[in-house]
C-alpha cells in the first residue's frame, strides 16, 4: 500500500513574513494519517520553514541541488547543506529547471545521485512539453528522462525517491490533465519501471502536478496510479493548499 503525498513547491515566491503566515496556517491544519505533506521553499526561507515546522508532521525540503558536494561553485548548493539543516526531500529536474536553466536528462540523473549520496530522498520531476504532446511522443520523452537516471543510477534507487510526472502544458497554465489522462501516463511509468524490476514499480509513489487544484485534486488522487500532488500556485493558499491535502485522504 503506497502511501499518499501532498507537497508544495513555492517556486520563487513568498517572504520571510509571507511564509510565516502560511506556516501557521498549515500547521493548524489537521492531516490525515495516510498522507505524508511536504512544502519545498527557496532556500533562503527554508530554515525558516524547517524551524516553523519542528513540531508539525509537516517536512519541508528544497527546490534543487548542486552535482558537487561543495568547494568553488559560486551559487550553488550542497545536498549535505540541505541535510545539515534537517530537511529530507530534494526536488530534481523541474521542468522549470529543465527548459529555462538547461538541465538535461544527464544532469538531472547526476543530481539524483547526489541527493541519494546525501541520504536525501529526491522528488524526481520528468514531464513532455505541449509540443510532445502533440507530436505524440509523450512516452518517448518520459522514457528518455527515466532512462537517463536508471543508466546513471541504477533501477534500485527508484526504491529510494518519488516520481513526479508535470506535464509541461499543464503547469501554472490551469489546464489540468484530466484524471484519466494522467492515470494511463502513471500506469506508463509504473510499467516502464516494471520492465526492469515489478517490486519497485509497486512501490514507487508516483504523484501528478500540473494546476491541481482542490477542486480537481479528489478525481486525481483516486485514479489507482496517482499517488498525490506536487502542487504550485495553490501551495501558497494555505485554504486551497490544505483542502488538497484533505483531498488525499
Ligand atoms: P502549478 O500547480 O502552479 O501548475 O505548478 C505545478 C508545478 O510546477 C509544481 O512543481
Amino acid at each position: 500500500m503506497r502511501r499518499k503525498i501532498v507537497a508544495g513547491n513555492w517556486k520563487m515566491n513568498g517572504s520571510l513574513k509571507s511564509n510565516e503566515a502560511l506556516l501557521d496556517a498549515l500547521k493548524k491544519a489537521s492531516i490525515p494519517n495516510n498522507v505524508d505533506v511536504i512544502i519545498f521553499p527557496p532556500y533562503p526561507y527554508l530554515i525558516q520553514a524547517q524551524m516553523n515546522l519542528q513540531s508539525s508532521a509537516i517536512k519541508a525540503g528544497a527546490q534543487n541541488l548542486s552535482i558537487s558536494e561543495g568547494g568553488a561553485f559560486t551559487g550553488e548548493i550542497a545536498g549535505n547543506m540541505i541535510k545539515d539543516i534537517g530537511c529530507n526531500y530534494v526536488l530534481v529536474g523541474h521542468s522549470e529547471r529543465r527548459t529555462l536553466y538547461g538541465e538535461t536528462s544527464a544532469i538531472v540523473a547526476q543530481k539524483t545521485a547526489a541527493a541519494i549520496t546525501q541520504q536525501l530522498t529526491p522528488v524526481l520531476c520528468i514531464g513532455e512539453t505541449l509540443a510532445e504532446r502533440e507530436a505524440e511522443q509523450t512516452q518517448n520523452v518520459l522514457t528518455e528522462q527515466l532512462q537517463a537516471v536508471i543508466e546513471h543510477c541504477g533501477i534500485e534507487i527508484f526504491s529510494k525517491l518519488i516520481i513526479a510526472y508535470e506535464p509541461v502544458w499543464a503547469i501554472g497554465t490551469g489546464k489540468t490533465a484530466s484524471p484519466e489522462q494522467a492515470q494511463a501516463v502513471h500506469a506508463f511509468i509504473r510499467c516502464f519501471i516494471a520492465k526492469s524490476d515489478a517490486k519497485i514499480a509497486a512501490l514507487v509513489q508516483v504523484l501528478y502536478g500540473g494546476s491541481v487544484k482542490a477542486s480537481s485534486a479528489k478525481a486525481l488522487f483516486e485514479m489507482p496510479d496517482i499517488d498525490g500532488g506536487l502542487v504550485g500556485g495553490a501551495a501558497l493558499d494555505a485554504t486551497e493548499f490544505t483542502a488538497i491535502i484533505s483531498a488525499a485522504s
